[in-house]
C-alpha cells in the first residue's frame, strides 16, 4: 500500500513558515509557501526507506501480516510498540537472509513503518497525529490529499495516491478499523474510527469516477469548552452567563451554520451548564457529544447492511424512543429529516431540547424547519427558544469563528415567526453587542420563577462574572471547567466568594 501512496517533492521557490514534530524523529509537518503564487503546502517530511530497505520493508510487512494476530486483538495487548519490537527482533532471527543488505540502523525505520501501516492509519498517519489538522479529504485518484488546518485554512498536502489500488486498499482498511464494511454493493460508508473521528468514504468508481474518496473529521479527545470559546473571541463572557441562565430555566436552543462552522462544538460546550443531576438523553448518529453528567444516556442510530435497511435503526426512531425515557434534556446532534418533527414535539410538551441543523440565515432556517421533510407547524417553532447564528469570518485576513447573531423565536400577531436579538457581532470592531435587558426569556422566566425581571438579569450578570473569571484565570481544561459549574450548583457562595476575592485559592481548591 505504502508504494502506491507518493510523498512528491515541492518543485519552484518556497519559504518554510513553520514545522513541526508528528512523530519524533520519523515524522514532521513542514508548512512551505510559493513564493511565485503564494500557494500555502503542506509538506509531510517522513523518514524515507531507499530501494533496498524498501523491498525488504515489504517483505517484512508480508511476513509480519501472516504471523501476527488479527488488528482487534492486537489492540488488546498493553505495549504494542514493545510487542511489535519483539515480534520484529523474532523474525530478523529467523529470517536472516532478508536481511543481509540493511544496517542494523534501518530497523528503526521499519518499527516506525510497521506501527505506522499494522497499527496505525498508514499513509496518513502522521496527519491523524496533528493536533492543528480539522479535517483531512481525499478527493481521488493521482490528486493531494488536503487538509484543513487550524491556521492555514484548506491547503493541498504533498501526499498523493498514484493507484486505484493503493487508495481503495487504504479506504477498505480504514473502514474495517471502524468495524464496518464497504463493498461495491454498499459503495457509501459513513463510520468512525476507533480514536472517535468521522470518516465518510465513497469506494473504488461507483459513484465517485475519479476513484475512492474519504473526508475525515478529527475528533477532539477534549471537547471545546465555553471558557475557550470566550478566549477565542468566538462569544463573550455575558453570551455564556446568558446561556447558562436559560439552560438552567430549562430553555431550548438550535444552532445553525454550514458544515464545519462549530455548531456541534459550540452546543457540547453550553450543554457542560446543565444541572448535574439533570437527566440528559443525546441521540446521534455518530457520537461526539461529550458531558460531565452522570445521568446520561447516549444513545447513536444503527445503519443497515443490507439493501432492504430491514435492521436500520434512524434518528427518528430513537428520538421517538426517547420520548418514553423522559429526559429533562434532549440532545439531537443535527437534525436533517423527520427527526425534527419529534424534537420540536418533544420542546412542545415541556422538554428542553438542543439540536444542530444546517442553515445560512435564520430564514433559512425557519423555512427549512416548515417544508418537507420536517413540516414543522409554526405554531411548535417558538418552543426552540434560541436560535442561534455560528458564521466562519476573516478578522484581519485570519479566518475563526463568531456567533453573529443569537435571537429569541417568537410568533408575532400575525401568526408570522419573528425574531429578538440578544447579542449580535459587530464585525468593524470584533465586540458582541448585548440587548440582553430586551429579552422576552428573562420575562418569561420571570413569570416562570416568581423572581423580578431584575434579579433574572441579574444573575446572568453574575455568571457572566464567573465565566469572565474563569477565563481571566486560565481555566480552560474540560474537567476543571466542569468542576465550576457544578461547584457553583451545589454552593453558589462558595464560587462567588472565590470570585469576588474573598477566599484565597488553596481554601477554594481544597473544597472542589
Ligand atoms: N470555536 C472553535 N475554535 C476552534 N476550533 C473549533 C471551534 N469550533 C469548532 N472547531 C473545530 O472545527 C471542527 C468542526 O467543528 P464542529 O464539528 O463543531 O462543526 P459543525 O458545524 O458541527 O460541523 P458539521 O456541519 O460537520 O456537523 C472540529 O474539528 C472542531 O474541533
Ligand atoms: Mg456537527
Amino acid at each position: 500500500m505504502s508504494l502506491g501512496f507518493q510523498l512528491t517533492k515541492v518543485i519552484g521557490q518556497v519559504k518554510e513558515l513553520e514545522r513541526y514534530p508528528l512523530y519524533e524523529p520519523f515524522a514532521y509537518a513542514s508548512i512551505v509557501q510559493d513564493e511565485n503564487t503564494g500557494d500555502i503546502i503542506y509538506v509531510l517530511d517522513e523518514i524515507e526507506l531507499n530501494p533496498t530497505e524498501r523491498q525488504v520493508y515489504e517483505e517484512l510487512r508480508r511476513i509480519v501480516m501472516l504471523e501476527l494476530p488479527p488488528p482487534e486483538e492486537l489492540s488488546k495487548v498493553g505495549d504494542v510498540k514493545n510487542y511489535l519490537l519483539n515480534e520484529l527482533k523474532k523474525i530478523v532471527g529467523r529470517y536472516r537472509r532478508l536481511f543481509r543488505n540493511v544496517p542494523p540502523s534501518s530497523f528503526a525505520k521499519f518499527l516506525y513503518y510497521m506501527e505506522r501501516d499494522l497499527l496505525g492509519y498508514g499513509p496518513i498517519d502522521a496527519l491523524m497525529r496533528d493536533e492543528n489538522i480539522e479535517d483531512i479529504s481525499c478527493d481521488g485518484v493521482g490528486r493531494p490529499i488536503y487538509v484543513f488546518h487550524r491556521k492555514y485554512e484548506s491547503i493541498p498536502t504533498n501526499i498523493v495516491p498514484m493507484t486505484d489500488e493503493a487508495l481503495d486498499d487504504l479506504v477498505v482498511k480504514l473502514i474495517h478499523m471502524s468495524g464496518r464494511h464497504v463493498s461495491v454493493a454498499t459503495p457509501i460508508v459513513d463510520a468512525q474510527l476507533p480514536d472517535g473521528s468521522r470518516i465518510a468514504v465513497t469506494y473504488r468508481r461507483e459513484v465517485s469516477p475519479g476513484g475512492s474518496t474519504f473526508t475525515i473529521r478529527k475528533f477532539r479527545k477534549k471537547p471545546l469548552t465555553f471558557t475557550e470559546l470566550v478566549r477565542f473571541g468566538n462569544i463573550s463572557a455575558e453570551i455564556a452567563g446568558y446561556f447558562w441562565v436559560m439552560l438552567d430555566n430549562g430553555r431550548s436552543f438550535l444552532v445553525l451554520g454550514v458544515t464545519g462552522a462549530g455548531k456541534t462544538s459550540f452546543l457540547n460546550a453550553m450543554a457542560t451548564f446543565i444541572r448535574p443531576h439533570m437527566k440528559i438523553i443525546t441521540v446521534e448518529e455518530v457520537p461526539e457529544i461529550n458531558l460531565p453528567h452522570k445521568n446520561w444516556v447516549r444513545l447513536v442510530t444503527r445503519q443497515s447492511y443490507g439493501a432492504e435497511k430491514i435492521n436500520e435503526i434512524t434518528l427518528f426512531d430513537l428520538v421517538k424512543a426517547t420520548l418514553r425515557m423522559r429526559p429533562d434534556y434532549l440532545i439531537v446532534g443535527e437534525i436533517r429529516g423527520e427527526e425534527a418533527y419529534v424534537l420540536f414535539q418533544a420542546v412542545n410538551t415541556g422538554h428542553s431540547g438542543l439540536s444542530t441543523m444546517h442553515a445560512e440565515s435564520f430564514e433559512a432556517a425557519v423555512n427549512r424547519l416548515m417544508s418537507p421533510p420536517m413540516n414543522i407547524p409554526p405554531a411548535y417553532i417558538p418552543a426552540m427558544n434560541i436560535f442561534v447564528m455560528i458564521k466562519r469570518v476573516k478578522i484581519g485576513g485570519r479566518l475563526t469563528r463568531r456567533v453573529t447573531e443569537v435571537g429569541e423565536v417568537y410568533m408575532d400577531d400575525s401568526g408570522k415567526i419573528r425574531f429578538n436579538t440578544v447579542f449580535r457581532w459587530n464585525p468593524r470592531n470584533d465586540t458582541h453587542e448585548s440587548y440582553v435587558k430586551n429579552s422576552i426569556l428573562v420575562n418569561q422566566i420571570s413569570e416562570m420563577t416568581g423572581k423580578d425581571v431584575d434579579e433574572v438579569l441579574r444573575e446572568i450578570e453574575v455568571r457572566t462574572r464567573i465565566v469572565r473569571w474563569m477565563v481571566e484565570n486560565g481555566i480552560f481544561d474540560f474537567e476543571d471547567v466542569s468542576r465550576y459549574v457544578q461547584m457553583y450548583y451545589a454552593n453558589p457562595d462558595k464560587v462567588l466568594s472565590q470570585v469576588m476575592g474573598k477566599v484565597s485559592e488553596v481554601e477554594v481548591a481544597d473544597q472542589v
